[in-house]
């Protein structure tokens, strides 16, 4: 692969498997139309490569005719993006089976189990291959190149393969699994050889990356040693790769001052009044996503119903359900289930004109999500395993005026940085439905204490932060050049939560 000459290309690539947006359809004078995309990824990356002179290669999250695989960069909000196309046999095999049929659930618990099929894996690499040659096209000599998450494991090598001169980050936005379950993949080797093209390996939590250096330790009978490895190539050469936690978080500062905009005070005043004004709004905001826990919650709340622990006049679920992989069984299957429990709970509970359910199968801008999190009184959060789960952390910010309640899964990479929580087993219903007792009786004054507590977290560890942390750990001299320095503008760093609570901010 030839190198661009001094001069061209990108210093900074991000390569994921989403575009920030996705194609929706076209004006009517033909011109594409686009909308966010949806999960995590997006939310965390977007505010960082818009602050970066960058390029994003990805997918546009529709399928391509053979014309539009080659189709041109463009810009849109603020970014410099490179798509990659994706004919309607590579998102049945590369998208949506092995990488939300396979790996998803393979790297998630096996909460479902997870399918192998050796024509989903041949798709996976073809795929992983072209975001490869993709990113090498439009990366500068000697540039940084992220590539981020499960669909793009096999970047790192083929990238390294093409342009030596690249430094290459790779970061897993969901966790990675313990090798007792990753050993399941017969491809377990192919993976861990990809992801070891790069220099840096980062994971959500160390538990992540252990896991990942265990993998390494027991397939490939590499040694693991201070959080890295040392791999030999081809020709003898050795190379070290490190790997370590890397917790990503939210734009904490743009979340709060949408929080604190007018219209959106308004519109949370509106929705509590469109809700019926009920004593009690309990809140629920994921992907409709088999990992959420959505029915291990919706099974709590309707249990607290028929217990009388909460009252149906005076309460509401707000569950706010996106879709996503509709096409993927397991998610047509959860689809079902959920909205047949909406159904049962609403028919036992509901009364002309109040649903206690209020299930929203939609997409919402920013201003909107804001709106409900100032709107919402408990914010549950029930995921069997999750990432990070960044919802938590918008709750959190969305909230100063330090009112609220945040019950979160210990399952959640979010639990190890929100310890002011309320931390839930999701599989414990009883331990579940007293969480959500002790949320919605939780007074003021102790609100307060773990708001603030959570506030000061997720203030001083934002994405910015967080994509500060990983680029300068892979090119120290990128420092300076990156937004994000834990010096810059956030006050001391040393303020943590235990900090407060020694300077006796528990006033109880
Ligand atoms: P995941 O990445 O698994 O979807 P996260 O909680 O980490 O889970 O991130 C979800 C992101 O998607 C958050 O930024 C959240 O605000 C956003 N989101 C979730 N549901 C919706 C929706 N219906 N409309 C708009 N944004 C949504
Ligand atoms: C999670 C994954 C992302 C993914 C997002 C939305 O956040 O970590 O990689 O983009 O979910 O899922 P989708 O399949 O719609 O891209």
């Amino acid at each position: 692969m030839p190198v661009p000459p001094a001069g061209e290309g990108y210093d900074v690539v991000v390569v994921a498997n989403r575009l920030p947006v996705d194609r929706d359809g076209s004006h009517p004078d033909g011109s594409p139309r686009w909308r966010r995309s949806p999960g995590g990824l997006v939310t965390a990356l977007e505010p960082v490569m818009q602050s970066q002179d960058g390029a994003w290669v990805g997918w546009s999250g529709a399928p391509s005719t053979a014309e539009e695989e080659v189709s041109e960069p463009f810009d849109e909000g603020g970014m410099r993006l490179v798509p990659v196309g994706l004919s309607g046999d590579e998102i049945t095999g590369f998208y949506e089976g092995f990488s939300n049929g396979t790996l998803w659930p393979l790297y998630h618990d096996v909460i479902v189990a997870p399918e192998y099929h050796r024509t989903w894996w041949e798709d996976y690499v073809r795929v992983n291959e072209r975001f490869a040659a993709a990113a090498a096209d439009v990366a500068a000599q000697g540039a940084v190149v992220w590539v981020q998450d499960y669909q793009l494991q096999l970047v790192p090598a083929m990238l390294r393969a093409a342009r030596p001169d690249l430094s290459i980050g790779f970061f897993n936005h969901i966790p990675f699994p313990p090798y007792e379950i990753f050993a399941q993949l017969p491809w377990r080797r192919q993976v861990l050889e990809g992801l070891l093209g790069a220099d840096l390996v980062g994971f959500q939590r160390p538990a992540d990356a252990q896991n990942f250096l265990r993998a390494c330790r027991r397939s490939l009978k590499l040694v693991p040693r201070h959080q890295g490895v040392e791999v030999t190539a081809a020709d003898g050469s050795q190379r070290r790769v490190r790997a370590s936690a890397f917790p990503i978080s939210i734009d904490t500062a743009a979340m709060e001052a949408l929080a604190r905009s007018e219209p959106v005070r308004a519109r949370a005043a509106e929705i509590r009044e469109h809700l019926g004004n009920p004593d009690t709004v309990i809140l629920g905001v994921d992907r409709l996503d088999y990992t959420k826990g959505i029915g291990h919650r919706i099974k709590a709340f309707a249990e607290l119903l028929d217990d009388g622990l909460l009252a149906a006049d005076d309460t509401v679920l707000l569950q706010v359900a996106t879709p996503s992989r509709e096409r993927v069984e397991q998610y047509r299957l959860l689809r079902e289930d959920i909205e047949l429990q909406v159904g049962r709970v609403n028919g036992a509970h509901g009364r002309i004109g109040h649903s206690v359910v209020q299930y929203l199968h939609h997409s919402y801008g920013r201003e909107e999500m804001a709106a409900m999190f100032q709107a919402a009184d408990v914010m549950l959060v029930t995921s069997l395993r999750d990432g990070m789960n960044l919802v938590a952390k918008e709750y959190i910010a969305s909230r100063h005026d330090e009112r609220g309640a945040l019950v979160l899964s210990e399952f959640t990479g979010a639990a190890d940085e929100l310890g002011q929580a309320i931390h839930v087993n999701p599989h414990d219903i009883d331990g579940l439905k007293a969480a959500v007792v002790q949320a919605v009786v939780m007074s003021p004054r102790e609100q307060r204490r773990r708001m603030r507590s959570m506030r000061r977290r997720v203030g001083e560890h934002d994405v910015q932060r967080w994509a500060h942390d990983f680029l300068t750990t892979l090119r120290p001299d990128l420092a300076g050049q990156v937004p994000g320095g834990a010096d810059e503008a956030r006050g001391d760093d040393a303020e943590d939560e235990h900090a407060g609570q020694a300077r006796g901010e528990d006033h109880r």
